[in-house]
């Protein structure tokens, strides 16, 4: 199968790099981007652009920032015969991509960018793609990280908001990390990241094998101690209404970005 992304730059070489990973060929992988930036990275990657090349391609992914989506998508319709088109575009729902070729194959796939470590979550929302071509796309996208097929348009600005944007989020909150440790650690970044790395690892381990987040929280937390005080300032603080605010707000702004480009 040959793979072509319109946009080639973070999520897609996200995803690229996950592909790879997992043995998919990159000389099955094609870009069109007009960024030097992305262009240079993508050279290393062995990852050609597909410009140069007149071969057909299976799945196009557009992979393009919202504003310049639908220029994207029309281009791919103009300029290549009967696309499949997966839109990695946040935001702009179906019907508007439809409305501009109803006939071809489309569907719209939102990843994170852990696909680059075969961690990704990716959400898949089906329209035209017929049975076999989105079990293709399916088995592409398992390459990279686990699936979770939807079946509204708002489910995917839900998914958007909490999965799509999920790393930036905990990043943020990790900068609190990263700043003690940097001190603790006498400025040794490497070590900090080491440290935090290490944090998560186990945190993800914890969850995938013991109980309740709240079970999980009383196996650290002993009465009156270091972590009972901690988490009793977080509740006093609302932190985690806060945190919900914010996550609301991502969800908001994804239906927002639909009705901008409809
Ligand atoms: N980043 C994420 O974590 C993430 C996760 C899920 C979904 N998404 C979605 O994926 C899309 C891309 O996000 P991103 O962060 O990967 O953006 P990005 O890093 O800016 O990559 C987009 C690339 O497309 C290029 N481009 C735009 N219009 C073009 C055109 N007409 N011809 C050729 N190249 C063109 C851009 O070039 P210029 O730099 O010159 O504009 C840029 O290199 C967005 O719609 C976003 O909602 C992103």
């Amino acid at each position: 199968m040959r793979i072509a992304f319109y946009g080639c730059g973070n999520i897609a070489q996200s995803i690229i790099e996950g592909l790879i990973e997992d043995g998919f060929k990159s000389k099955d992988i094609f870009y069109l981007d007009r960024n030097k930036e992305n262009k240079k990275r993508l050279k290393k990657l062995k990852i050609k652009n597909l410009e140069n090349h007149k071969v057909s391609i299976d799945i196009f992914f557009l992979a393009v920032k919202p504003k310049d989506a639908m220029l994207g998508f029309e281009t791919i319709l103009e300029s290549y015969k009967n696309p499949k088109v997966v839109s990695l575009v946040a935001g702009i729902n179906s019907k508007s991509y439809l409305k501009r070729g109803n006939d071809i194959e489309f569907l719209r796939a939102m990843p994170n960018t852990s696909s680059k470590y075969n961690s990704g979550i990716t959400a898949i929302l089906n329209s035209t793609f017929k049975e076999n071509n989105l079990k293709k796309v399916i088995k592409l996208f398992n390459r990279v990280g686990i699936v979770l097929e939807l079946n509204k348009e708002s489910s995917m600005d839900k998914f958007t908001g909490f999965i799509g944007s999920g790393p930036a989020y905990f990043f943020y909150l990790l900068k609190t990390y990263e700043k003690n440790l940097n001190k603790l650690s006498n400025g040794d970044s490497l070590k900090s990241k080491e440290i935090i790395a290490s944090l998560l690892n186990g945190v993800a381990l914890s969850i995938k094998n013991g109980g309740s987040m709240d079970e999980l929280i009383s196996i650290v937390a002993s009465r009156k101690g270091t972590t009972e005080a901690g988490i009793n300032l977080f509740k006093s603080k609302k932190l985690l209404n806060i945190f919900d605010y914010g996550i609301k707000s991502a969800i908001k702004r994804s239906k927002e970005i639909s009705n901008e480009y409809k």
